[in-house]
């Protein structure tokens, strides 16, 4: 019998866990703040923002939105991160991606301050993440890791999925998750592998997975001809389908040969909100110098 992975009930555990955390910060005068910030009209992005938003409120950091027009300057975006970053109420800053064509991301990441980076995307902080070999050295270090990979390695940790000495493939090769959640599970002792849209034969690279995050943004790419009996399944996908939501795995099929799947909605999303709170709760402790 397949085992359903719940982003949704082990979000709720961390979350609670950030909730009291945040009462205790409250009564030595630390309020955490997390200043998001909107660029246009995305359908996709306003629910994601909206998500943000009332989890910050539900535990206890305060919400700091901005949003801006599509056809915002690309200096007057820079301009109000500029503010963000000098503003002492302020411990974390989002801007959510993807920015209309005419403003360069790159500009953008660089310029919110690192300390203050709660996505984990400034290069230096990416750079903290690729220097470091294990698990021990990074959590020692107290940066900020990339939300999504991260909420991974949570719903693998808290599910007792054993990670070390695993088979792990990655399908998909973006910077937010791909890239960086090559690193942590490597970080946890797995083997590696990223396979693309340029991969051979990618169904050989993908049944050898003992662990398998599907994260190429195509709706019900991996197939059950794809994986292996007993895989633990990722599925780091939403696509908007006229049927709904579908992630990056054909779940109805591929979960009858899984030994663990993540569902979507209520997989690895909810996740990557729970760990954008746990880094704006850091961010906080960090710069008041707890
Ligand atoms: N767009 C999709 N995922 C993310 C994320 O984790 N952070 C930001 N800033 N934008 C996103």
């Amino acid at each position: 019998m397949v085992e359903l992975i719940s982003g949704t009930e082990i979000s709720k555990k961390i979350q609670a866990e950030l909730k009291d955390e945040t009462a205790q910060l409250r009564t030595r005068g630390i309020t955490p703040g997390l200043a998001t910030i909107l660029v246009g009209e995305d359908e996709a992005s306003k629910v994601y923002i909206g998500q943000k938003v009332k989890t910050c409120e539900r535990l206890g950091i305060t919400s700091f939105h901005h949003k801006l027009p599509q056809d915002v300057k690309e200096a007057d975006l820079l301009k109000l991160i500029d503010t963000l970053n000098k503003d002492s109420k302020v411990h974390g800053i989002l801007c959510q991606l993807p920015l209309p064509k005419h403003i360069k991301a790159d500009n953008v990441l660089l310029a919110i301050s690192p300390d203050k980076d709660v996505d984990g995307f400034h290069l230096l902080n990416m750079g903290r993440l690729l220097s470091k070999k294990s698990m021990k050295e990074i959590e020692q270090e107290k940066m900020y890791l990339p939300c999504t990979p991260h909420g991974i390695i949570q719903l693998l940790r808290r599910s007792n999925v054993n990670i070390a000495g695993a088979e792990a493939v990655i399908v998909g090769r973006s910077n937010i998750v791909g890239k960086p959640a090559a690193l942590l599970l490597m970080a946890e002792n797995a083997t590696v592998t990223i396979c693309h849209s340029n991969t051979r034969d990618i169904g050989e690279v993908t049944r050898r997975a003992d662990i398998l995050v599907a994260a190429i943004g195509k709706p019900k790419f991996v197939t059950a001809d794809m994986v292996k009996d007993g895989v633990v399944v990722i599925d780091v996908g939403v696509n908007r389908l006229p049927e709904g939501l579908c992630g990056d795995v054909d779940f109805d099929k591929v979960k009858e040969k899984a030994k663990a799947i993540t569902p979507v909605p209520g997989g690895v999303g909810p996740m990557t909100i729970a760990m954008l709170m746990l880094n704006t709760v850091k961010a906080s402790k960090k710069l008041s110098g707890c």
